[in-house]
């Protein structure tokens, strides 16, 4: 059996087609809803991922500001940008793109944006509620894995979900959002012991630790689902996820493919959050 597709491309179009329209319901009270991104230095990696999130923006009706600041802006500098735009009214979302150069703490400038307008979902307050099951921010990615979940109907209570990866904007986040409906959590991580016997037992995989190959054919149970965060290149520049596509999608029932699987959808859910950042101020 070959696996059915989850098109991240085709799901993006649908959601981000609703956000346009409710973009445009707060426009006619006079409200644009608004992003700022702030990127700090030159890693090729974020120019792109800036780039198109602000793109989908423009095209969402959502107006965005880029602002761009060379590798020596200091913590200071950067953290009087992050107040300054706490109290800007035209502004609904703060995304400060990951990774900071080396002199900033990541951490403590995640932790200036105010909880309001944190629609990358990683502030600590946004974390905690997340666990709580409280109202608040969703990291973008596992938020998008979980809505393309939703698309193909996937029941989750009582189905074995194996998460690979742990970090705090994808593995962690990702757990609890299963968690939450009702499905068995297994993390696994790089100092897992024999990650095959646990995906093995899973309905439903999520593969987020940005190596290739990472989960391939053979550690697959037939039918399950698997999602694919992964974003790597292969020895020919071409890019790929961590799972072995080509491999895995004999065996499982559905797929994510890389590209036009989970990337597009982040992007998607970072319009929901400004958009629901943007009505919640609303009121
Ligand atoms: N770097 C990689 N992914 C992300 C993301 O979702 N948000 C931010 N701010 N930085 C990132």
């Amino acid at each position: 059996m070959t696996a059915q597709l989850i098109d991240g491309n085709a799901l993006s179009r649908q959601l981000r087609a609703q956000v346009a329209q409710r973009a445009a319901a707060l426009k006619a009270r006079g409200i644009t809803p608004g992003l700022a991104v702030i990127l700090v230095g030159d890693n090729p990696a974020s120019q792109v991922y800036v780039r198109n999130k602000v793109k989908a923006c423009a095209d969402s009706g959502l107006h965005s500001v880029l602002e761009k600041y060379d590798a020596g802006f200091s913590e200071a500098e950067l953290l009087a940008r992050v107040q300054t735009l706490n109290a800007d009214p035209r502004i609904h979302g703060i995304l400060v793109q990951l990774p900071l150069p080396a002199h900033i703490d990541a951490q403590k400038v995640i932790e200036a944006i105010s909880p309001a307008k944190d629609v990358d979902g990683f502030h600590i307050a946004s974390a905690g509620a997340l666990m709580t099951g409280l109202p608040g921010f969703k990291p973008c990615t596992p938020y998008g894995c979980m809505k393309m979940l939703e698309s193909i109907g996937y029941p989750l209570r009582g189905k074995h979900a194996v998460v690979i990866g742990r970090s705090n904007i994808v593995g962690k986040p990702m757990a609890l959002m299963l968690l939450a409906q009702d499905a068995t959590v297994t993390i696994c991580h790089s100092a897992t012991q024999n990650l095959k016997a646990h995906t093995l037992q899973a309905d439903v995989i999520v593969a987020a630790v940005g190596k290739r190959k990472v989960l391939t054919a053979d550690m697959v149970k037939p039918g399950a689902v698997v999602i694919d965060v992964g974003m790597n290149r292969d020895e020919a520049g071409k890019l790929c996820g961590d799972v072995d596509f080509a491999g895995v999608r004999e065996v499982a029932g559905w797929i994510t493919p890389v590209p036009g699987g989970v990337g597009p959808m982040t992007i998607t859910m970072l319009l929901v959050n400004t958009l629901e950042a943007a009505e919640r101020a609303a009121g």
